[in-house]
């Protein structure tokens, strides 16, 4: 069975019980769900976002596979969670106990979905979650000015080679586009001085994180979902958020502090919650998980 990130720690900061409601806004696999549906059984209920349409097929199977009566107290909603107000007022879905964000791509995005998030298969250049988006990383990558190249590697991937690799991938494709993730890797060997492509973290890492943020506007989301996540809680209700990187989990820092000074929130921990060292051990993804949370107040 799959063992979500943080499974217990979640379930402590967002403390449900008996028949209360909840959102997963990013539902995956389904394994916080799973929990938060156990905990607030018999008559609790989960509004479930997942921005991917093949992700929603699959949970749909997942649940039904645990128990196919799980799936009337879950409402699925193939959307982003910038949406949340606007979809939990049209689904009358309240009062909300708690929300959740696990931010990121599954494991089955990254090695099953063929969209290229993974640089060790050749796949296209795709990354987006939610394919009724236009932006591609192929697009970024063929038709992006050379300075916007070198400004999300930056920013988003906090690349330093980011001039070097924006400077490439405009010589590269003047003669061919490139369209699949081989391409963008060998081009990456080129660029990146030999001596740094054999550090702890792969030489590839930050340039895949800054084109999926891209492709995604996963920051600009972000923001844009805090302040309705705190607007349709219930006074009581929690807020969990298990962030991946240093951007996004400044972003849930910076706007949890600044509640906790103006009294709208109190926070549920002062430093983020890490995962214990069985967790770590188990998987790569609980390594670098990061959980912050609040109550409304
Ligand atoms: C790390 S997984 C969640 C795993 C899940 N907590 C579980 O227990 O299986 C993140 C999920 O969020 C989805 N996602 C990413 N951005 C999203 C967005 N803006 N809105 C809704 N879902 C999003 C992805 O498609 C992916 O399935």
């Amino acid at each position: 069975m799959h063992i979500p990130v943080l499974r217990q720690e979640v379930l402590e900061v967002l403390a449900p019980t008996a028949n209360q409601n909840f959102i997963d806004g990013t539902g995956g696999a389904a394994g916080h769900t799973l929990a938060i549906l156990e905990k607030s059984a018999p008559a609790g209920r989960v509004l479930f976002f997942d921005w991917d349409i093949e992700t929603i097929a699959r949970a749909k199977e997942i649940i039904a596979a645990q128990d196919a009566k799980l799936l009337e107290r879950v409402i699925f909603i193939n959307d982003s969670y910038v949406n949340i107000a606007a979809i939990a007022a049209s689904k009358k879905f309240k009062p909300v106990s708690g929300i959740l964000l696990d931010l990121g791509l599954s494991s089955d995005q990254l090695e099953i979905s063929g969209r290229g998030f993974s640089f060790q298969r050749d796949e296209p250049l795709d990354m987006r979650y939610s394919l009724n988006q236009e932006l591609t990383a192929r697009e970024i990558l063929n038709h992006w000015e050379e300075r916007e190249i070198a400004r999300i590697l930056k920013e988003y991937g906090e690349e330093p080679f980011a001039r070097q690799i924006s400077g490439a991938i405009i010589k590269n494709r003047k003669i061919k586009p490139i369209l699949n993730t081989a391409e963008l890797v060998s081009l990456l060997v080129q660029v990146i001085p030999p001596k740094f492509q054999h550090a702890r973290i792969n030489f590839a890492t930050r340039t895949w994180q800054a084109l999926r943020i891209a492709v995604n506007d996963e920051l600009d989301n972000l923001k844009r979902f805090l302040p309705q996540a705190l607007d349709i809680l219930a006074v009581g209700g929690r807020l969990a958020i298990i962030s991946f990187h240093s951007l996004e989990d400044r972003i849930v820092k910076n706007y949890f502090r600044n509640l906790a000074k103006e009294k709208k929130a109190k926070l549920l921990n002062k430093k983020p919650i890490m995962a214990g060292e069985s967790e770590i051990n188990r998987k790569t993804r609980g390594r670098s998980a990061k959980l912050r949370a609040i109550k409304k107040i």
